[in-house]
């Protein structure tokens, strides 16, 4: 269950190789999604170029900067109570340290994050990150720096990142950046722009460097990977401006996905995230066809009526939604189906309450990732809609929602009792150091006994136990993707 990194693995301080020669330190954290850790990694390769080793010590950095998460009140919370930590160690320990907020709540809140924080010396937004030597440059001759500019071409696409905390195993790619589907609960198309493309190449070659370093699974990532189209350059928006030349070149995700599988064919892939309006049938067909693509997608809905997914802007009805699910199980028999859920968006009554769990029933989802409405400053909700839903109902559709799903996942984990699965060996199970730990296709995580195994091996393994999110069972040999 890796994809929402939030609450889960947040605020992880990154670890990184040393380059012989540099000597400032850099202390770099990240909350939030995975594009937030994925974008730190090319943060830290940018200034690795200039001087920088990292440490986990916040006492002895010289640079402190934070990557932040603005998708929920919460998460911004989090990060202002981060400030105060490095205020204090500023104060006490560390005089001389600078403090930088990279991410959406630089993006968010711009210049009024170094009025409100005296804490911060720069605020830098999620297209800027190039930028980030002049604006050391700055901070080192004492002024403050911001660059929170958003870029309609900035993909990073020729940055190497430096793989950090890295399990040698499993890697995010980054294939597209921004959002234009403006839901009307969501921060993020005002955070990290509008939406581009990678070039194929570029990502054919990260996925080449990091197959030649041993990595075995990878997650292609963006804010609606459904959404992909290279044609040549551009905002995605800007498509139907393209020649017919580009567009008869163009490459979607389908094109994309079948690329990567079938080039690095012992390589496994995930991708992250789909928007139900922009799944096309094809990606179903390359699932389907290769077995090193996993048959797990994860589909966020948000609700489960149809008058809420209106207001919400997300442009399908329940029943759409649910066609595309009959077809998902229909071409990819078994595949796992994960779902992102919100509760009390404004105007939401108990009927549509109950739409939402009468869709989990339906659909049957292996696992979920499930929030209270957060406002969030400047969105079409907050500016057009009264926040209605009191706290307290709020909260107790939030848990029944989650109890819900909870119910579901344990009988969706259960079918795999008795059952030969294929694991992916990721590390050492967090409960016993006689274990391994690792998943399968279907994202279910699984631990068995070690054996002569080692993380990165695939390996069969017949499950004679289960939690409701964790397969027990003994390794059988190895699979054929070894
Ligand atoms: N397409 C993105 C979605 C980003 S936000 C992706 O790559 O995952 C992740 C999830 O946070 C959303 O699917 C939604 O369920 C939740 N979320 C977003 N804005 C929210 C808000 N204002 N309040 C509560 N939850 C929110
Ligand atoms: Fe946000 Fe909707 Fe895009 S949830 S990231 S605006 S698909």
């Amino acid at each position: 269950m890796e994809k929402e990194i939030d609450e889960k693995r947040q605020g992880t301080s990154l670890v990184l190789q040393e380059k012989e020669g540099n000597t400032k330190k850099l202390f770099i954290e990240s909350y939030g999604c995975a594009m937030n850790f994925s974008d730190s990694e090319i943060v830290a390769s940018i200034l690795t170029e200039q001087g920088y080793n990292t440490t986990q010590n916040l006492e002895e950095a010289d640079l402190v900067l934070v990557n932040t998460c603005s998708i929920r009140d919460k998460a911004e919370m989090t990060v202002r109570k981060r400030l105060e930590k490095y205020n204090a160690v500023k104060r006490s320990i560390n005089p001389g340290m600078k403090v930088g907020v990279l991410g959406c709540m630089a993006e968010r809140l711009k210049s009024q994050f170094l009025e409100e924080e005296k804490i911060v010396d720069m605020v830098v937004g999620p297209d800027a990150y190039k930028d980030l030597p002049n604006l050391l440059k700055e901070v080192e001759e004492g002024r403050d720096a911001i660059n929170v500019i958003l870029s309609k071409d900035e993909t990073y696409g020729d940055i190497s990142p430096v793989r950090l905390n890295s399990n040698g195993i499993n890697a995010f790619v980054s294939i597209t950046r921004g959002c234009d589907n403006m839901c009307t609960f969501c921060v993020v198309p005002f955070t990290r722009g509008r939406e581009r493309s990678r070039e194929p190449q570029s990502i054919i070659e990260e996925i080449q460097d990091l197959w030649d370093r041993g990595f075995k699974e990878i997650c292609l990532l963006g804010q609606n990977v459904d959404s992909y189209l290279w044609y040549g350059g551009g905002l995605k928006k800007d498509y139907d401006k393209a020649t017919e030349m580009q567009k008869a070149t163009a490459v979607d995700f389908a094109q994309l996905l079948e690329m990567s599988a079938k080039q690095f064919p012992k390589m496994r892939f995930r991708f992250s995230t789909s928007n139900p309006q922009d799944m096309h049938e094809e990606v179903l067909h390359v699932i389907a066809k290769y077995d090193n693509v996993c048959n797990y997608i994860h589909l966020p809905v948000q609700s489960g009526s149809t008058r809420i997914l209106k207001e919400m802007n997300r442009q399908h009805t329940r029943e759409e939604y649910m066609e595309l699910i009959d077809k998902i199980k229909r071409i990819i028999p078994g595949c796992s189906i994960s779902q992102d859920m919100i509760t009390g968006f404004p105007t939401e009554t108990e009927e549509d309450h109950q739409d939402t769990l009468s869709l989990m029933e339906y659909v049957q989802y292996d696992f979920g990732y499930m929030f209270a409405y957060s406002e969030r400053p400047g969105t079409l909700a907050a500016r057009k809609m009264e926040d209605d839903v009191p706290e307290p109902v709020k909260m107790r559709r939030l848990q029944e929602v989650v109890d819900l799903q909870q119910d579901i996942s344990a009988k969706r984990t259960a079918r795999f009792l008795n059952q030969t699965v294929e694991v992916l060996i990721e590390k050492e199970s967090k409960k016993s150091d006689a274990h391994w730990s690792g998943r399968i296709s279907e994202n279910v995580v699984t631990v068995f006994p070690k054996e002569n195994y080692k993380p990165g091996d695939f390996v069969l393994v017949k499950v004679t136990d289960c939690t409701s999110a964790t397969l027990i069972g003994e390794a059988i040999g190895y699979s054929s993707m070894n």
